[in-house]
């Protein structure tokens, strides 16, 4: 590993992580929230932010937790995403690092989730493109006969890690399916994108930082061959669109790829595996799910607001901002706490209940908002309420065997492993919802 990539890191996190620290043994309540304890319950924190006002100075960035203050910047083309929660380090230093340029990769650009308009939209018509209903419709059936698999595969006794076996493995089923992948390969996907989506986060260690590059090296390895694969001989998958649309060169199709592979099956597999938690938690919603079916879409719904899958964001004001009364000069960078927003009493009566029949769940900002919206959206609303449908009345004497163990990342919050006992099989999985 080079100088420069430590020296990238030390500007992206190292700095960041060691002003946290500083202020979070000082007893500030946002770098308390990015903390480890903070990540495991980090509700207590944003309800205090909450309490400061609408829009908060930290050491770092600004943050809210306001729903109508996050939705308004998302939608504001004065404020634009930048890489990562940079501190600047000397310019010699800066030229000195981007003599090595990292592997393409989701937190960088020319990722479409780290560019402005109007280059972001160069990055990302061409796979929105390939979002088409047809291709939507293929890949639902690909969803019921996965989770049809997957839960035959299940074994009918012990303790089973329903994140291992179930809840990542439909979501990359369906990735492969899109990127036009051969299935032999998911399991180093899973590797490389546990290893890399810490990468999105705010001051990860020098230790996972190089893991994440590692992974990252080993990822465009493996899309170099894959895409000259494609280029060769087409498919209709939307890596083959991307390739032939021929607006974005090999760097940008490779960071766009792993940006398509990091936010399309980690947080699928985030929200599936949060909502099996939430359910085996809350057995009367459950129960109210077997009488009531037609529910399920509304339930994954609750979930997304209750759980967010990406729990926060930024952006950077792109010129001199005043808002809620605050100048914001050119610069400024606002973490945007979408879990906060979610659970706005503003908008959400007695938010920190979690009421699958809510009337308004849908509102909630977990796809985000704006340009950098979610088209992955009802993509994952199909896959999430088929799977967990189907799993659920598959399995319906299920019980937590221990508690979920979380992932020790704030960005991509969500459970590396929920320990269940499976039970009873009941064989004819009824025909889906949603
Ligand atoms: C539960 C599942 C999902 C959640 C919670 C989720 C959430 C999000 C959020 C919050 C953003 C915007 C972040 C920001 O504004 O800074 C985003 C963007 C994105 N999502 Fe999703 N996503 C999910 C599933 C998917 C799927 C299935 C795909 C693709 C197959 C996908 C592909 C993308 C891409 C490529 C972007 C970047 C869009 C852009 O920058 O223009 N996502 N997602």
């Amino acid at each position: 590993m080079t100088i420069q990539y430590w020296l990238r890191w030390l500007s992206l996190h190292g700095v960041p992580r060691a002003v946290l620290r500083y202020h979070s043994s000082r007893g500030d309540t946002f770098a308390r929230m990015l903390s480890p304890k903070g990540i495991v319950d980090p509700h207590p924190y944003i309800e205090r932010i909450r309490a400061q006002g609408k829009l908060v100075k930290t050491p770092l960035p600004w943050v809210t937790c306001d729903y109508a203050v996050a939705k308004a910047i998302l939608r504001d083309n004065r404020f634009g995403v930048r890489s990562s929660a940079r501190i600047e380090i000397p310019k010699v230093l800066q030229r000195f690092a981007n003599r090595v340029p990292p592997p393409a990769n989701p937190a960088d650009p020319p990722a479409m989730l780290r560019m402005n308009p109007p280059e972001h939209a160069t990055m990302r018509r061409p796979v929105v493109s390939a979002f088409t209903p047809r291709a939507i419709k293929k890949l639902r059936d690909r969803v019921e006969s996965v989770t049809e698999e997957l839960l035959a595969a299940l074994p009918s006794s012990g303790t089973v890690d329903l994140v291992e076996t179930f809840a990542s493995r439909v979501p990359i089923a369906i990735i492969f399916e899109m990127l036009g992948m051969p299935r032999e390969d998911e399991a180093k996907f899973l590797a490389w994108g546990e290893d890399m989506t810490p990468m999105l986060d705010v001051g990860v260690s020098w230790s996972t930082y190089d893991r994440a590059i590692k992974a990252a090296t080993e990822l465009n390895d493996y899309l170099d061959v894959h895409i000259e694969r494609l280029r060769r001989d087409p498919g209709e998958d939307v890596l083959s669109t991307m390739i032939t649309g021929g607006e974005l060169d090999q760097y940008a199709l490779k960071a766009n790829t792993s940006i398509i592979i990091g936010a399309g099956f980690e947080t699928t597999a985030n929200l599936i595996a949060h909502a099996v938690s939430l359910l085996l938690g809350h057995p009367d919603q459950w129960d109210r799910l077997r009488a009531e079916p037609e529910l399920w879409p509304n339930a994954v719904e609750e979930v997304l607001r209750y759980e967010p899958p990406v729990f926060i964001t930024a952006r950077s004001a792109l010129t001199d901002v005043e808002l809620e009364g605050v100048p914001l000069p050119q610069g400024s960078m606002v973490m945007l706490s979408l879990g906060g927003a979610n659970r706005d009493p503003a908008v959400f009566t007695d938010p920190q209940r979690f009421d699958i029949a809510r009337p308004n769940a849908g509102e909630h900002l977990a796809f985000s908002n704006g340009v950098h919206a979610c088209f992955g959206a009802n993509l994952a609303r199909m896959e999430s309420t088929h799977a967990l449908r189907a799993l659920f009345e598959r399995f319906p004497d299920m019980r937590a065997a221990a508690p979920p163990r979380l992932r020790q990342q704030l960005t991509f919050r969500g459970n590396a492993k929920v320990p269940v006992e499976l039970g009873r099989s009941v064989r004819s999985t009824p025909s889906p919802a949603g």
